[in-house]
């Protein structure tokens, strides 16, 4: 008889609702042609990598000796990608940070789950704020912590009062995603301070470190003129940053990160050794050496963020005329729109009579709300609002 961890068995076997839309998109696009399947269910960007991104790997595959191209990096990444980023960071965000406060990953994945077993450990609490994105819970458990999800307020902001009842001896980290999946929603240096404020209290209190882990994989994606997202860093010493290149430079499927541990921290050399050897651990040594260089030349550049932006404002200001509740986004890629009924499930269900594939946002945290991605072209939304007015349509009409 052959004996699995059953835990991880049950993860294998059992495919996240995203998944699962995603698979039946495909069956649906045989059956009727992709052109009549709406797909909102996957956040893979739909804007082309900048020209910088193949431009470098073509010139860094010419000009590099194969053996070094193909080599081993250092474990926590080339030291001259680090340096470049660590400038970069610098730079913008006024955090004087080193290459030795970097740790290069493969994507924003594997910078949470290093981050968690690197200051948690088994039987600690994870704190975060529903909605989160699905995977939070899957990685803090495969770190031995549980992951505790506190409610929102009505703009779907921490709801600070909760956050203050939950933090426990227990709690070795809050984790915060801004811009947001699935809501879209980019917090303020004013969500920021009070973060900090309560977490600095919560420390004295219990004489122990809470960190803040910063999943920012969207910081870029923000559409509002001059809206800088606030950097986590600088308002709270014990931070570590989770970034990653999949949405920014559109290359999730190219798996490159980093983790950067705030040098402001009393004990930043400690955490980054524990980054190093959480990294260790997991097998994550050594993120893909070509990449490394791709994103260090590429450095400071998107792909076009300015489609997005117009498929935001089409689909956001289309889905309110058709009296559809929405959470405004500020940034990321995802409308989080009430469902039409209070069960989201079967408003999904609903939605798939018109082709409409929409995820619920049960699994995010909020119930009765479901999640659109709107990184597709701008031509699949245009054709999809006759389908989303239909759909409101019969729901006013209470048609069965
Ligand atoms: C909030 C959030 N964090 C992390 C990730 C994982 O990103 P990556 O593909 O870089 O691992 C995603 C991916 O969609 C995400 O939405």
């Amino acid at each position: 008889m052959k004996t699995v961890n059953g835990k991880m068995r049950e993860l294998g076997e059992k495919r996240s609702v995203i998944r699962e839309i995603f698979e039946y998109a495909k069956v649906r696009s045989a059956e009727i042609g992709a052109e009549n399947v709406f797909d909102f269910s996957i956040g893979n960007p739909s804007v082309p990598a900048p020209d910088c991104v193949n431009e470098a790997i073509e010139r860094i595959v010419r000009e590099t000796p194969s053996v070094l191209l193909h080599g081993y990096t250092s474990a926590q990444g080339d030291g001259n990608v680090r340096k470049t980023v660590a400038e970069y960071i610098r730079r913008n965000f006024g955090v004087p940070l080193t290459a030795d406060n970097l740790y290069m990953t493969c994507g924003a994945a594997a910078s949470l789950t290093i981050s968690m077993h690197a200051v948690a450990s088994a039987g600690e609490e994870i704190i975060t704020f529903a909605p989160y994105f699905t995977e939070y819970k899957v990685f803090a458990e495969g770190a031995g912590c549980t992951l505790k999800v506190l409610p929102s307020d009505g703009k779907l902001l921490p709801d600070f009062s909760a956050l203050e009842r939950a933090i426990s001896a227990r709690t070795r980290a809050v984790l915060i995603n801004s811009p947001n999946n699935p809501s879209g929603v980019v917090y303020g240096e004013d969500v920021l301070r009070r973060l900090a404020a309560i977490l600095e209290a919560k420390q004295r209190e219990y004489g122990k470190d809470i960190y803040l882990i910063a999943d920012e994989p969207y910081r870029e994606l923000v559409y509002d003129d001059n809206m800088v997202v606030p950097y986590a860093m600088c308002y709270y010493a014990n931070t570590l940053v989770c970034y990653s290149w999949s949405k920014s430079l559109s290359i999730p499927g190219e798996r490159i990160g980093y983790i950067a541990v705030n040098p402001a921290m009393e004990n930043h050399q400690a955490v980054y050794a524990a980054v190093c050897g959480a990294g260790r651990s997991l097998g994550y040594v050594c993120a893909p050496a070509l990449l490394q260089r791709v994103v260090a030349a590429c450095i400071g550049m998107t792909s076009d963020i300015s489609v997005y932006k117009a498929n935001r404002d089409l689909f956001y200001d289309a889905l309110v005329s058709y009296g559809y509740e929405v959470i405004h986004p500020d940034g990321a890629f995802y409308l989080f729109v009430k469902a039409l009924e209070e069960d989201a499930s079967a408003f999904c269900e609903r939605a798939k009579k018109y082709e409409l594939l929409l995820v619920p946002g049960d699994d995010f945290g909020v119930k009765g709300y479901v999640r659109i991605a709107y990184c597709v072209a701008p031509e699949t939304i245009r054709r999809a609002l006759p389908a989303f007015e239909k759909l409101a349509k019969e729901y006013r009409e209470g048609k069965e």
